[in-house]
């Protein structure tokens, strides 16, 4: 990992203290299946240099590394250091490594045109400043190059992140539901438009709606809560028995749903932004 002297403060996703484990334990399972349509949508080809930007733990670094193969290379970059830390231990042991970077979005370390493609999965709502961030991986796409992005749809396409956002307002209060909201307002046309500012073209939002199968949730609910920041604000300020008591909640909220064997299957709907440079 190369660490960077002068990172931004957290931003609205910034995730400490043994949690950027958690999040990779229990965000996956969500994660996953739009990781999979993120990379495909790139159409990345042996031999393609890549960024994964607001790479977190490395999840969509770690797929595109295996597509573009020993001629490619695959870059991560992410101001927390400690996700970093956990993405340099889970890569793959393939030739090149891919190499992890701390840096912010608006201040990347990499050359002009570096990139061939770049990736970004669920991090662009988390930028403090959109153009600017976007502004900044123009510069490093090469003309041609395209770019790829998921951000979460509105709440009300997601039955279980609108039941966590409702479980959140209600056990940790109104200020971290609004601030868990937050998280949904970065929609294709404000993506598209920011795109289109910062020197992209061919700018083009669809949605995508995934079938998502969660585990049991009455042990799933809290664990995944404990891996996002809102579910850390509840635990400051109410204690981990407060988490367990909306896991609980969650859990019992889709009891209707789950199968023999207690998993629950789920639509999630994202948007997924492309753009060429
Ligand atoms: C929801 S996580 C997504 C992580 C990863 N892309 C994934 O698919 O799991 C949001 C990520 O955005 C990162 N982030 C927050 N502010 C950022 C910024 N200004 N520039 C780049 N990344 C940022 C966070 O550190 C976090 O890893």
């Amino acid at each position: 990992m190369t660490p960077s002297a002068d990172l931004s403060g957290p931003s609205g996703f910034h995730l400490t203290g043994g949690a950027p484990d958690r999040y990779e334990q229990y965000v996956a399972p969500v994660m996953a299946p739009f990781v999979d349509a993120l990379v495909d949508s790139a159409g990345l080809e042996p031999g393609d240099t890549v960024l994964d930007l607001a790479c977190g733990t490395g999840f969509a670094a770690r797929i595109a590394a295996a597509r573009v193969g020993p001629t490619g290379r695959v870059h991560g970059a992410d101001p927390n250091e400690e996700m970093l830390r956990l993405a340099t231990a889970l890569r793959p042991h393939l030739y090149p490594d891919i190499e992890f970077t701390a840096a912010p979005a608006d201040r990347l370390p990499h050359d002009d045109a570096l990139f061939d493609v770049v990736l970004c999965q669920q991090g662009a709502q988390f930028f403090p400043d959109l153009v600017a961030a976007l502004t900044e991986t123009a510069r490093v796409t090469r003309p041609g190059g395209r770019f790829a992005a998921t951000t979460w749809t509105h709440l009300d396409r997601s039955p279980y992140l609108a039941a966590q956002h409702e479980t959140l307002r209600q056990h940790a209060g109104p200020a971290t539901g609004a601030d868990y909201l937050e998280a949904f307002a970065c929609t294709g046309d404000v993506l598209s438009a920011a795109l289109r500012k910062a020197g992209f073209h061919d700018a083009t939002a669809r949605e995508l709606t995934l079938d998502v199968t969660l585990p049991p949730l009455a042990a799933f609910a809290a664990g995944h809560l404990s891996a996002l920041p809102w579910g850390r604000q509840l635990v400051a300020a109410h204690g981990q028995q407060a988490l367990r008591e909306a896991g609980r909640t969650l859990a019992e909220r889709f009891a209707d749903r789950a199968a023999p064997d207690g998993t629950v299957t789920l639509p999630f709907t994202a948007t997924l932004t492309t753009a060429i440079r």
